[in-house]
């Protein structure tokens, strides 16, 4: 079976040729260590692939994020961005109410039932949810919400597409999110002698091998590359 492209330069050949079809992976990490614009990278290298793209952003406006991405030089506009902020200068898709962050109806519930409406005639093959940390604190208890996140992964993947899902990180906790889906990938920010190194690990990858080597990342105005010949501590 093929493999869908990463994007990312030197990711593929850690996960031994890319993701697997149709399943959802997790990219978990702290703040700034780089989960969006590798998703973006992600859906970017669909583009390139004629592979239509769906973002549904849940952390920030879409023209925020038009505007961060502009530094790498991509097209963002060939990408549909599902915009669940509050985002009045754009005339940019909109989710239906209920449908902003924030509304007592907003859900992973109401999210599929959005994202039905879509797929009628919009057939994305790679989608990232960015991030799931914001949806999860909608729910009372952990059993409700790791119900309904494996209804909405079950969702994902029967619409045929790769999805990547974020997800805050701040310790060493393992966190449901990490169970539910193919495979995680954790992006970190270490602190090394007063310098701050990126990093990335694959930390599971269910139908495959893969390098279990913790690999430096570099951020640069081309996106992110990881270096799979290099170890993070020499
Ligand atoms: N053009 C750029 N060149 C180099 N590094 C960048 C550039 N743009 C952003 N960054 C780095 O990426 C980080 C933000 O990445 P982002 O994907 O938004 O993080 P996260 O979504 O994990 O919070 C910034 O803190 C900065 O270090
Ligand atoms: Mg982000």
């Amino acid at each position: 079976m093929g493999r869908v492209s990463s994007g990312v330069e030197g990711l593929d050949e850690m996960l031994y040729g890319g993701f697997i079809p149709e399943r959802s992976y997790l990219i978990a990490g702290g703040p700034g260590a780089g989960k969006t614009i590798f998703c973006m990278q992600y859906l970017m290298e669909g583009i390139q692939k004629n592979e239509k793209g769906l973002y549904i952003a849940l952390e920030e406006p879409a023209h925020e994020l038009r505007q961060d991405m502009q530094s790498f030089g991509w097209d963002i506009q060939r990408i549909k961005i599902l915009n669940t902020m509050q985002d009045i200068t754009s005339g940019m898709w909109s989710l239906k109410a209920p449908g902003q962050v924030g509304h007592p109806e907003f859900n992973l519930k109401t999210l599929v039932k959005t994202l039905r409406d879509i797929m009628g005639n919009y057939q994305p093959k790679r989608i990232v949810l960015d991030s799931l940390t914001s949806l999860k604190v909608l729910y009372g208890s952990e059993s409700h919400a790791r119900r309904e996140l494996l209804a909405f992964i079950n969702y994902l993947e029967s619409t045929g597409a790769t999805t990547l899902i974020t997800s805050e990180l701040l310790d060493e906790k393992t966190t449901m999110e990490e169970f539910l889906t193919s495979g995680v990938i954790k992006l970190h920010l270490i602190e090394n002698e007063g310098e701050r190194i990126n990093a990335l690990s694959v930390q599971k990858m269910r139908g495959s091998n893969f390098d279990k080597h913790m690999r430096p990342l570099k951020i640069t105005e081309k996106g992110i590359r990881v270096f799979n010949n290099e170890s993070v501590f020499s």
